[in-house]
């Protein structure tokens, strides 16, 4: 069927191509725009308890989808981890992950939209890309949780989705095993293809240039105090010792 071809043979490497040439280009006349555009200035409480929520999650899952999608079935049988070991403990770590993501971004996106500077400073960009990130975060907590039930308790979707996507980067696509995969898988992995093209072109692309040491860094120091020319002290607060 041709939009099996389309979807699942074509599309992957039409998200690659424009993933890669689409960050080049980003960097090559943006490279001053290469930020997460941080709205730190305008609101610190929710975002300190949103970002590292949503944060934590998303690393915790996208670590979910490598073991998951590039790990073949042979290697956790060769370890002797069964296929329902394996589903069980990807569909718990998943959902704790998958939440956690969900309710820190949905904290961030409150905060966006209940905070005036903060919304003066959102870009349609940024509400489409949100949108984007919301439907692929829950559709994947919907394969994880209700999908299962429906599917007979236990899909093992490293048969259909995983072997899909190894084989992209071997070069070999093999678009039909995904006819086998529930919708919700499907309708899933379209979602991701969809945020990948969008990548490029929005705040997300700090994500690649964003070192793992950043996660625990020090706060940065916004205002110091200083000494103005007549002498006076300005500043908001006195310099704390250590970070
Ligand atoms: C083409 C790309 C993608 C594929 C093939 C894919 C595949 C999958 C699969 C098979 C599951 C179900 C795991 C299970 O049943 O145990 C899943 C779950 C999930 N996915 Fe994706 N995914 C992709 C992209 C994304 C993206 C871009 C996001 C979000 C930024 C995302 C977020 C999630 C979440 C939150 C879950 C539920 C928690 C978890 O199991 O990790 N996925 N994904």
């Amino acid at each position: 069927m041709f939009s099996n071809v389309l979807f699942w043979d074509i599309a992957p490497y039409v998200t690659l191509a424009v993933l890669i040439v689409g960050t080049w280009w980003r960097y090559r006349y943006d490279k001053f725009g290469w930020t997460s555009r941080s709205s730190q200035s305008y609101e610190s409480r929710l975002l300190r308890i949103g970002s590292p929520i949503f944060h934590f999650g998303i690393l915790a899952v996208f670590a979910g989808h490598v073991m998951g999608l590039l790990i073949p079935p042979r290697v956790t049988h060769w370890l002797h981890v069964s296929d329902y070991a394996y589903h069980l403990q990807a569909v718990i770590a998943g959902s704790i992950a998958g939440a956690a993501a969900l309710a820190g971004i949905g904290l961030l996106i409150y905060r966006r939209f209940t905070r005036p500077a903060v919304s003066a400073a959102t870009t349609r960009g940024d509400k489409v890309m949100y949108v984007v990130l919301v439907l692929a975060i829950v559709v994947g907590l919907y394969c994880d949780l209700i999908g299962t039930g429906p599917h007979g308790g236990e899909f093992h979707y490293r048969y259909t989705v995983g072997l899909w996507f190894r084989r992209i980067w071997l070069l070999q696509p093999h678009g039909e095993v995904m006819i086998n995969a529930p919708w919700d898988y499907q309708l899933h992995a379209l979602i991701g293809m969809v945020l990948f093209t969008l990548w490029p072109f929005t705040r997300l692309v700090h994500a690649f240039s964003a070192p793992i040491a950043y996660l625990f860094r020090p706060y940065i120091v916004y205002r110091s105090r200083a000494v103005a020319a007549n002498g006076e002290m300005v500043g908001a607060a006195a310099p704390r010792k250590g970070w």
